[in-house]
């Protein structure tokens, strides 16, 4: 044997302890089936470093291949029945079924609600369809002829600055705008419908605005129309009046000032009574004639009270929110708590 040769018996013979001292070491690291399948294919496979040992005795005397390759398929045989054994192992410790304790709690699934805005509007026309008011909604993007006109408010009338507007750009018409409130709807619903009619209209409405505390550039409304022979102010006041009650509680005092709305006349708004204070809640009045006459009724023979309130700011008082800008924030942290 030369020198040579025998460097090499050596260095083949150490390779085979070699890949045995790493193979048991990694195979103590391997706990998934991933990393236990990649351990089989580095060692054992066909392209594994033991296979690539064996390919290699070539280059040796016939003896000493007989030596290394005896140690190598040796070395082989104790892998394989070490990683049956790693395997078995393994499976049994998952031992998933066993291992649930069914004692824990569950995980509670997040679930959604309705926004505090949409159930403050559902409460409020539930108490006006159980009066026999019935819902219906409208655009939200609207003509000038429906938010001002129909409504006997002239292009040039003053009162057209009570309702900062957003206007809509357009290239083909300058009449189109983000409704500033929910009135429209009084024209629109007249203008399709002959009387009677009962209706209240809840929204959204849009003001060029800034916003604070009490103002948001967005906010609702719930708009309501009443439309028939005979209707008085009595009728306005009773339904209000009753309206009132429903929301805020059987002894809920309301009180009706005079105020100006260039579509009704004439115009009051309504206050309750809030821990002593008086709280504006929402402006109405007597359908005004012109407006009548706008939809193509008879208002000699015609009669109607319409109002309008603003759902968040109702919100606010009995839920005792400070700022009307947490509607429309997306805080969970304000949200959950409805
Ligand atoms: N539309 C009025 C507003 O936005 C409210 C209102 C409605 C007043 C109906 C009278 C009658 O302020």
């Amino acid at each position: 044997m030369t020198e040579v040769q025998d460097n090499e018996v050596t260095d083949s013979i150490e390779s085979v302890e070699d890949i045995k001292l790493a193979a048991i070491s990694a195979l103590e690291t391997s706990e998934t089936s991933e990393q236990l399948e990649s351990w089989r294919v580095e060692f054992l496979g066909r392209k594994g470093r033991l296979t690539a040992l064996l390919r290699g005795l070539g280059s040796l005397e016939i003896e000493d291949r007989k030596v290394v390759g005896a140690a190598a398929n040796r070395l082989r045989g104790e892998l394989e029945q070490l990683f049956e054994e790693r395997i078995t192992r393994s499976k049994s410790s998952q031992a998933p079924v066993g291992s649930i304790d069914i004692t824990l709690p569950g995980r509670k699934p997040a679930h959604g609600g309705l926004h505090p805005s949409t159930q403050m509007i559902r409460e409020i026309t539930q108490a006006f369809n159980e009066m026999g008011f019935q819902t219906v909604e409208g655009p939200e993007v609207e003509l000038e002829k429906y938010n001002f006109d129909m409504l006997n408010i002239p292009a040039d009338h003053p009162a057209r600055d009570q309702w900062d507007t957003i206007w809509i750009d357009s290239e083909t018409r300058s009449d189109v705008l983000l409704r500033t409130h929910t009135s429209p709807m009084q024209a629109r619903v007249m203008e399709a419908n002959d009387p009677p009619i009962r209706v209240v209209v809840p929204g959204k409405c849009y003001r060029y605005e800034s916003t604070d505390a009490t103002h948001e550039w967005h906010f609702n409304q719930v708009e309501g129309l009443a439309v028939d022979e005979g209707i008085t102010f009595a009728d306005l006041k009773g339904t209000l009046y009753e309206f009132a009650r429903r929301i805020f509680g059987p002894s809920r005092k309301v009180r009706f000032r005079c105020d100006f709305f260039p579509f009704v006349e004439p115009g009051v708004d309504m206050s309750i009574d809030w821990n002593g204070r008086w709280i504006e809640i929402l402006g109405a009045g007597m359908v005004h004639p012109k407006v009548l006459e706008n939809a193509g009724y008879d208002s000699s023979k015609y009669t109607g009270f319409a109002f309008g309130m603003g759902p968040e700011r109702i919100s606010m008082l009995r839920n005792e929110i400070t700022d009307i800008r947490h509607f429309f924030s997306n805080d969970l942290r304000f949200l959950t708590q409805f």
